[in-house]
């Protein structure tokens, strides 16, 4: 098997699990430890189709084929499709792909001499920038919605690998830090906005495993500012959709007197959150719990972080299979989880932060503006203010890769009564 056809399996299990590439690459790789050395080249591939996928479709579409099919001949197309137009494949691996994808050798070969540029001549800009980022028409409308500045030096962002990020806990000291950085095998600079936030500008060993996280965590800077935002200094706070208690021990390293943790899911609570609580020593602070932001167990928090399930479209630079599987009506369920979840955990405390990793309209500004014109809820400032201030709604600020270098995120903060 070749890494075309390895990685034209794991796409579609992606695609049709809705699963992360790397789930996928994990299901594929568990059941054919023979061809785990192609391991990075799957990955390569994998990633760019997954970037580039409306087009390669257009590509394949331009030598005669199509339409675009759900099926391991088309996604095989895809993938042989982006080895043409991206670079050189021996003729006998091109010959093989032809074969198996049952697209004839002379019209596949053809896509050597052709560039992305050519394939958008003549369309209209808005399909122009759909088709040359790959980026579905309904994800680009809600982009074009939320006004974000400089929108195609965004989705050439997206299209990229993304900075990685480091939190530290300041109150540490510094060698302890940086003996922690050394011994990983990190270089990383100092954040000239975030105090507690470095940027990784060296990890040779690929990405750092082996950190001290009692000091040093993997955390984006966008995803970092939430807690700086929540203000949990001194004060009782609470993740009420608390995930793995990243933010929650964010919290607790900012000097929350106590921080309340809690998810729907029993499996996140005691295989990631109380693991995470543990290894970021702070089992002292961080009470954790299971349970529904709907019907929220506590109140007379000083405040909460309602930090939902989202479309996760701001994290597109590292899961772009997203895009290949995502629907409006997932977008749909999504805001109307979202504002539930606002809504009730309004109930818990007097004020009140809103974060998810996404740009679109409807779970942005869309949503802030409901929760302050129909819940009544108060928004303030949501500072520090690092990111810029979206249209629409400028007392939020949004975190964007294109002008940031983080992920893409959305910060909303409110009082409640
Ligand atoms: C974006 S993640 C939260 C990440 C988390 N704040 C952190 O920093 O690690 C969203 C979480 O919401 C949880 N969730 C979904 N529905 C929920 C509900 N009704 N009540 C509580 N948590 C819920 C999911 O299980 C998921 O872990």
């Amino acid at each position: 098997m070749t890494p075309e056809e390895i990685a034209a399996q794991v796409l579609l299990k992606s695609v049709r699990m809705r699963w992360s590439l790397s789930r996928a690459a994990g299901w594929f790789f568990s059941r054919n430890p023979g061809l785990s050395h192609f391991k990075p080249p799957v990955r390569v591939i994998t990633l760019g189709v997954a970037r580039n996928f409306i087009l390669l479709d257009r590509a394949l579409e331009h030598i005669g084929y199509g339409p675009p099919r759900n099926d391991l001949r088309w996604m095989l197309g895809r993938v042989m499709a982006f080895s043409l137009l991206f670079w050189r494949l021996k003729p006998s691996r091109v010959a093989r792909g032809a074969r198996r994808s049952g697209i004839g050798y002379r019209d596949l070969i053809k896509l050597r001499d052709v560039s992305p540029r050519d394939l958008v001549k003549g369309l209209s800009e808005f399909d122009r920038l759909s088709v040359l980022y790959s980026m579905p028409k309904w994800m680009l409308a809600q982009l074009k919605a939320a006004e974000i500045p400089n929108l195609e030096e965004l989705l050439r962002t997206l299209n990229r690998d993304p900075n990685r990020w480091l939190r530290v806990r300041l109150n540490a000291g510094r060698g302890r830090i940086e003996a922690a950085l050394r011994d990983a095998g990190v270089m990383a600079e100092p954040d000239e906005q975030l105090p507690d936030v470095l940027k990784i500008i060296e990890a040779p060993g690929g990405l750092p495993r082996l950190l001290d996280r009692r000091v040093v965590v993997l955390q984006d800077k966008a995803s970092a500012l939430v807690s700086h935002v929540l203000q949990p200094g001194g004060r009782r706070v609470g993740d009420l959709t608390g995930g793995a208690a990243i933010k929650a021990s964010h919290m607790a390293w900012l000097g929350a007197k106590g921080v309340f943790s809690m998810d729907i899911s029993v499996r996140r609570v005691f295989e990631e959150a109380a693991p995470n609580v543990k290894a970021m020593d702070v089992g002292s602070i961080v009470d954790l719990a299971v349970g529904d932001v709907k019907k929220p167990p506590i109140r007379g928090l000083d405040a909460v972080l309602v930090d939902p399930p989202c479309t996760d479209l701001g994290r597109l630079q590292f899961n772009p299979e997203i895009k290949m599987w995502l629907k409006p009506r997932d977008l749909r369920v999504m805001s109307g989880l979202q504002l539930g979840m606002m809504k009730a955990a309004s109930g818990a405390s007097r004020t009140l932060v809103y974060s998810v990793c996404t740009l679109t309209y409807s779970e942005t500004i869309r949503n802030a503006r409901i929760a302050s014109e129909e819940f009544g809820l108060e928004p303030i400032e949501a500072q520090p203010i690092v990111g810029e201030r979206p249209p629409g709604f400028p007392k939020a600020q949004r975190m964007l890769p294109h002008i940031h270098g983080t992920q893409g995120f959305f910060i909303a903060k409110f009082k409640t009564k």
